[in-house]
Formats: structure tokens, C-alpha cells, sequence
């Protein structure tokens, strides 16, 4: 597959970005519209980065994350969870992803793996935190396997139906077969 992994101005691209997450995670147009100002503003705060996987021009996968900051909503959130579990020290110099997508025809390929570790070789945190549905899908499975434990389970985001599980891993994330 003849696929690029590079730097994206997600600022330029968040629409075609959103058109991923949108099949990728189900969103809906009123969803993506609130994205869409989040996302904005998150390429406004310092250290945010993003990658994004093309093929033949065409936006097919990206990943974004910022140093941690904790005045920032999410970490106000998970703060009194991590805390709960002795974990509130993950919360300083970390490097926090904020969104993994990849679209459904281009998964299972190691595009997201390659997204995630190529964006973290960059940081200079010594760790990374996230936070991701408390399920058992392909996202948990990922980080689980690229070192990532979790930190608090059942955190609840106001206006998110699901709960979430909190993650972190040390940097660089783990390779295949370590
Ligand atoms: C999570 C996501 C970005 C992964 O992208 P991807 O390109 O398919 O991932 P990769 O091919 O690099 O890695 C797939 C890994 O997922 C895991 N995985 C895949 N299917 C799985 C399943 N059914 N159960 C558990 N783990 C699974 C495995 O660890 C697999 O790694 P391996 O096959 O190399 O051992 C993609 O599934 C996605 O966009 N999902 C929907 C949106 C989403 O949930 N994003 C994350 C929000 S927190």
C-alpha cells in the first residue's frame, strides 16, 4: 500500500480529518460540527501535533495529541480518577493523545500503529496518556499492546454517554514483539 505517513496542518485539513473520524468512530453532523471548534482550539494550544496517513492524496488516517496541561477540560476530568489510583503523577510531563482514526477500509494494516509511534518518537515526555471507551475494541487492543496500562476505569466525561478508561505508557511506546 502506497501510504505516507507525514506531517498534517490539521488546522488546514479538519474537515477531510473529521470525514475519517466521522465513519471511523460514528459521528454525526451536529457531532462533527462541535468537533470541529474543539479541534481548532486544540491546534491553538503549545506542543499540539498532528500526523496524518495519505494515499494518492487523499487523507485516510491521523492521530493528534498536545504535552498535557492541567488546566486543560480533559485533564480537569480525569484528574480526581487518576488521583483516586495514586496515579495523578501521570498527569505531569506527558504527552496526551487526543484523537487515533483510522478509516474503516485502511485498518488492520498498522496504520494506526505507525500513526501513534511515529507522533511519540517526537515528544520529549517521558510518558503518554489517553483516554479511550471502556471496552474491549481494536483501539484498547492497540494500546495495550504498544505498553499502554490503565490508570482509572469507568471515568465519566460530561455529555459522553459511554465511559471511558484512562491509559498511559511510558515513552518511547513499546515495538512489536517486545
Ligand atoms: C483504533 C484504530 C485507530 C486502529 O487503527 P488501525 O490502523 O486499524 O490499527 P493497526 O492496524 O495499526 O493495529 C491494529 C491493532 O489493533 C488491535 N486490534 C485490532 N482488532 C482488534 C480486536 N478486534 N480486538 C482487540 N484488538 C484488536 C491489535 O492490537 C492490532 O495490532 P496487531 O494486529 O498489530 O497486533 C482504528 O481501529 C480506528 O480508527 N477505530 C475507530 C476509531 C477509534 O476507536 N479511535 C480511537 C479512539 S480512542
Amino acid at each position: 500500500m502506497d501510504l505516507v505517513i507525514g506531517p498534517l496542518d490539521l488546522s488546514a485539513h479538519v474537515d477531510e480529518a473529521l470525514a475519517v473520524q466521522a465513519v471511523a468512530f460514528g459521528l454525526g453532523p451536529d457531532e462533527v460540527a462541535v468537533r470541529r471548534q474543539i479541534v481548532l482550539r486544540h491546534m491553538t494550544h503549545p506542543g499540539a501535533r498532528a500526523l496524518g496517513a495519505t494515499t494518492a492524496g487523499r487523507l485516510v488516517g491521523f492521530v493528534y495529541g498536545m504535552p498535557n496541561d492541567r488546566t486543560h477540560w480533559w485533564s480537569t476530568v480525569v484528574e480526581p480518577y487518576l488521583r483516586a489510583g495514586g496515579h495523578e503523577a501521570w498527569l505531569d510531563d506527558s504527552f496526551v493523545i487526543t484523537e487515533l482514526h483510522v478509516h474503516p477500509v485502511y485498518q488492520n494494516r498498522g496504520v494506526g500503529r505507525r500513526l501513534i509511534t511515529t507522533l511519540t518518537d517526537s515528544a520529549t515526555e517521558p510518558r503518554s496518556i489517553l483516554s479511550a471507551i471502556d471496552i474491549d475494541s481494536p483501539a484498547r487492543g492497540l494500546y495495550h499492546s504498544l505498553g499502554y496500562v490503565d490508570l482509572a476505569r469507568q471515568v465519566h466525561f460530561p455529555s459522553a454517554p459511554r465511559p471511558y478508561a484512562v491509559m498511559g505508557a511510558p515513552l518511547p511506546l513499546r515495538r512489536r514483539g517486545h
